[in-house]
């Protein structure tokens, strides 16, 4: 099968789309939920399991359906027939774009893919000795490398009563002492000039907010592609406006242009990586952004969150778990030892879906395409493995506590054969997560309230102090 026939990977996208709904064509539909009236009632356990924190239309996941949506499409949908940049503009304004405004959004993520001066100020730290998120996290925190209005003591509480100076604002005369003074209020000639001014503002902000999110998105992709290159030793490539963002990233970071199905793929697994609802990274994300600070804050923190083995982190941990297994044949004595020592399985449970995970259903048929076109030995034994231990999970855990595959446990593998090491597998999950954190703290900032949870306190009470002198 060529490497330039992207309908074949489309038509695996489907057979997963309808293998998963002819699989969970009994569940129960949801009954979604009406809008809220706050203060809500919710049952809440450790980690915030269970608690609301805020109303979104941005993505829903059903976690016994095994199900996902962003803003209404399901995402098999999205996977068989969207790019990553029209995922990314619907998960940002609500819409798929049509045509004028795909472009327009494609012109803009490629200016902002061009990051020189970020690539410049990176290149001064040791990357290549850094954990890659560290980089990453560090690199974005570069990105904006001068203050915004944000920074501005007091001007990010704006919508003041005060109409600031004004370029077109003139002295102005007392009728009667005929001293000049500034002028820096407006008697109340136009009484709607400074609303439409404070409009127009509020306006520019918005924009501004949303062409932040935009270079955020373009630029993590360069910013991760460079950090790799760095960490093998070579100088950032600069990408090539005729390949897609998904092209860009696989050729910014292996030198390489990529076939029309590798570059598909890539494509398909940043769109599936995109949105997951209130998950650790997008809580940490619009946490750090309710408090006013600024997006390239929100983002580094998320990349922090995501880093984490339970997270994000476990796409790498399944590979070397994958490895450590060693084959097929050794699956069952390693997973009962596993079992007896109560160890997670890496790339398997969820807080959310105790069902199959949809994007796991894709990524599995990818990987088996994937490996077998590669011809490698390597890559054929560690799927061998991966499938007789999902085999044996399944069985096990399955039913009995809703533990299934999830977007970890294949992606390590699609990305190996895609020539991304280990290492990098993170900060591809970075790359795609960075259009749902940005989508998801611009929806909440307009309704902004500070995240500001109750720790119950346990601790003593009314202990008498006691002098240095004194403590034994
Ligand atoms: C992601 O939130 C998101 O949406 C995240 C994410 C996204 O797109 O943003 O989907 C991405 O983070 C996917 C998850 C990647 N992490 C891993 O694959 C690491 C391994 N998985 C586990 O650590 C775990 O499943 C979590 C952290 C993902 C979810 O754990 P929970 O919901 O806190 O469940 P738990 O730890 O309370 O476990 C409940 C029970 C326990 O058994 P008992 O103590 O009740 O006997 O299930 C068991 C756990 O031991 N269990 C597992 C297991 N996961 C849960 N047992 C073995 N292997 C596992 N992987």
């Amino acid at each position: 099968m060529p490497l330039t026939n992207t309908k074949f990977i489309t038509d695996i996208v489907k057979q997963a789309a309808a293998k998963a709904r002819q699989e969970v064509s009994n569940e129960p539909e949801p009954e979604l939920t009406e809008p809220i009236s706050w203060p809500v009632e919710c049952t809440v356990g450790p980690g915030l399991e269970g608690a609301i924190a805020c109303e979104t239309k941005i993505g829903y996941v059903n976690g016994t359906r095994g199900s996902l949506i962003y803003r209404g499409y399901d995402i098999f949908d999205l996977c068989a027939e969207a790019s990553y940049e029209e995922v990314s503009y619907l998960l940002l304004h609500g819409n798929l774009p049509d045509a004028d405004a795909l472009t327009g959004f494609s012109d803009q993520m490629q200016e902002f893919r061009l990051i020189p001066k970020t690539l410049r100020l990176i290149m001064g730290f040791p990357v290549q000795d850094m954990n890659p998120m560290a980089a990453l996290r560090m690199g974005t925190n570069l990105m904006r490398q001068y203050q915004t209005e944000r920074d501005q003591v007091g001007a990010a509480s704006a919508g003041t009563k005060v109409i600031a100076s004004d370029d077109d604002s003139i002295p102005m005369e007392r009728e009667k002492t005929g001293d000049r003074r500034a002028a820096f209020e407006f008697s109340d000639r136009n009484a709607n000039r400074p609303r439409r001014r404070a409009k127009a503002k509020r306006e520019q902000a918005e924009a501004r907010g949303l062409e932040s999110c935009y270079h955020l998105i373009a630029g993590v992709g360069t910013l991760t592609a460079a950090i790799e290159r760095v960490r093998m030793g070579h100088m950032p490539i600069e990408p090539d406006p005729e390949l897609s963002h998904a092209g860009n990233l696989l050729y910014m970071m292996t030198g390489r242009r990529p076939y029309p199905v590798e570059q598909r793929i890539m494509d398909i697994c940043l769109t599936l990586h995109a949105d997951h609802g209130m998950n650790a990274s997008t809580f940490a994300a619009m946490v750090v952004a309710s408090t006013l600070s600024d997006i390239y804050f929100s983002i580094g923190s998320g990349i922090g969150a995501l880093n984490g083995p339970l997270h994000g982190g476990a796409n790498e941990a399944v590979i070397h778990m994958l490895n450590q297994i060693g084959s097929s044949r050794r699956v069952g004595s390693w997973y009962k030892e596993a079992r007896a020592n109560k160890t997670k399985i890496m790339g398997f449970g969820h807080r959310v879906y105790k069902a199959y995970d949809p994007r796991a259903r894709v990524l599995g048929p990818l990987a088996e395409f994937l490996v077998e076109r590669s011809g490698r030995k390597d890559m054929q034994k560690l799927l061998a493995t991966a499938k007789e231990l999902e085999k044996r999970v399944i069985a096990d855990l399955g039913e009995r506590k809703g533990i299934f595959p999830n977007v970890d446990f294949y992606s390590g593998i699609v990305y190996s054969c895609l020539g991304i090491p280990p290492e990098m597998f993170t900060p591809i999950f970075a790359v795609s997560r960075v259009a749902g954190w940005t989508a998801r703290v611009l929806e909440y900032l307009k309704n902004n309230r500070i995240f500001r949870p109750r720790g119950i306190y346990v601790g003593d009470l009314d202990r008498p102090f006691k002098p240095l002198a004194d403590r034994g």
